[in-house]
């Protein structure tokens, strides 16, 4: 009797705990919605599967070399080496990183090689608030956050077509993302005019993103003189402009290169001008440390005093979310750019040789590519990991379809999955494709 009375107890309880569980009126499990696959993950997926031994992977967007293999930089092993030996903690680093580290990440980028007189006097002013972040998604959305909190106007302007992400992140932070014009794909070219005419168009004090290099996904950026026209409109408009630069370096092999839209920024900074702005940085591509989140965000402000206030406002903002960033990237690039290693030249020349790698492969798809009835001029004029090809969806995915090339829909390739052993099979795929 005794156990009967335990076991009915029993069965009411799970009873209890079930209804409970459905009938939560604030979480319906059951109703949540089945999101969809990340689009490139999606990609890879799909490409995994497939049995085809001539398959090519042309979705991710990260290094590989000629042997179609993931890269770690030498330099960078090294420099893991001489942390495995010297490391005698894994202590938290403060919420924006170490002061060493923001202090490298400053200079690297806006005093790179001690050449640039106008970021070194920002510098110098205190004018510069660097906190270092997890990779550069990270960045965007804390600087996004940062801008939803304390800035008025959430309009935020990204060109189209843009990076995925960037949509997602500024829509989840609050942000009102809206497109301007950017590329004309009937010509597969940038479409400067009306780029200039939708900035002009937008209200006032919007927010407004910019690729600093390496278009992500079109691999067309700006002459220097547009780059002019376009800062003038944002002085006109008094926008806040807000630089994702996730490809430093990529461009010309050289990072001390690729940073013209930052000198003209700091030079516009001192003369007041555009007197704030923001920069999101990432070391995933030009050191290779994807996995390891490495990048930074910096808020140029209009002085000293106010450096103080929002340093402690990234500060507020970063600790209930992540309380502070990893540390192995960082302690990375730490030792990279300490000048007892001797590793800052040989991280230069790894980088340099990536991206002549990814250069080479290339022109030689251009090579291989069929012009008598297809224009692919545009090939050449792109820079970075990738060639946005002006392929429509259904080409693509006859590519894939049908010769296990897989790449997203809008017929962006990344160019680091191919090498010697696959460019001229991809070319006579993209011919076919193209002949229909
Ligand atoms: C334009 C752009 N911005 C930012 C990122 C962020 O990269 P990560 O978070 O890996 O540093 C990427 C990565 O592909 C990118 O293409």
């Amino acid at each position: 009797m005794y156990r009967t009375q335990l076991i009915k107890q029993h069965q009411q309880r799970l009873l209890k705990i079930k209804s409970f569980s459905t009938t939560n009126r604030n979480l319906k499990f059951s109703e949540i919605p089945l999101a969809p696959p990340d689009k490139i993950l999606g990609i890879t997926e799909a490409y995994i599967n497939d049995s085809n031994p001539k398959k090519i992977n042309l979705g991710v967007g990260a290094y590989r070399d000629n042997s179609g293999k993931p890269i770690i930089f030498p330099s960078v092993k090294k420099a893991e080496e001489i942390l495995l030996k010297k490391e005698t903690e894994k202590e938290y680093t403060p919420i924006i990183g170490s002061k060493n580290f923001q202090s490298i990440v400053k200079n690297f980028i806006f005093n790179n090689s001690n050449k640039d007189s106008n970021g070194k006097q920002l510098i110098d002013d205190g004018r510069i608030v660097t906190s270092q972040t997890i990779s550069g998604t990270g960045s965007l959305r804390v600087i996004a956050d940062f801008l939803n909190r304390f800035y008025t106007n959430k309009k935020i302007l990204v060109p189209k077509p843009t990076w995925a992400n960037h949509v997602a992140v500024f829509n989840d932070a609050g942000l009102k993302p809206e497109f301007y014009n950017y590329y004309e794909t009937s010509v597969n070219d940038l479409d400067f005019n009306n780029l200039k005419k939708s900035l002009e168009s937008q209200p006032d004090g919007s927010i407004v993103l910019l690729h600093a290099c390496c278009h992500n996904p079109t691999g067309m950026d700006l002459t220097n003189e547009q780059w002019d026209e376009v800062l003038q409109i944002i002085q006109d408009k008094k926008f806040f402009p807000l630089v994702d630069m996730a490809y430093q370096g990529f461009a010309s092999g050289k990072p001390y290169q690729d940073i013209e839209l930052i000198r003209k920024l700091t030079k516009l900074a001192n003369e007041n001008k555009i007197p704030t702005f923001a920069l999101c940085q990432s070391f995933a591509k030009n050191m290779g440390l994807y996995g390891e989140r490495t990048g930074s965000i910096s808020i140029i402000t209009p002085s000293k005093e106010e450096s103080k206030a929002i340093e402690s406002q990234l500060k507020k903002l970063i600790r209930p979310i992540y309380s502070s960033p990893p540390i192995h990237g960082s302690k990375i690039v730490e030792v990279i750019f300490d000048e007892q290693t001797g590793l800052l030249q040989e991280w230069l020349s790894d980088l340099d040789k990536v991206v002549g790698r990814l250069n080479d492969v290339r022109q030689k798809l251009y090579d291989n590519l069929d012009k008598s009835n297809y224009n692919w001029d545009h090939l050449l004029k792109q820079r970075g990991m990738f060639v946005y090809t002006g392929l429509k969806p259904e080409q693509v995915k006859k590519l894939r379809d049908d010769y296990s090339v897989y790449a997203t829909d809008d017929g962006r390739f990344s160019i680091s999955g191919i090498n010697d052993n696959n460019v001229e099979y991809l070319a006579n795929a993209i011919n076919e494709v193209i002949q229909g």
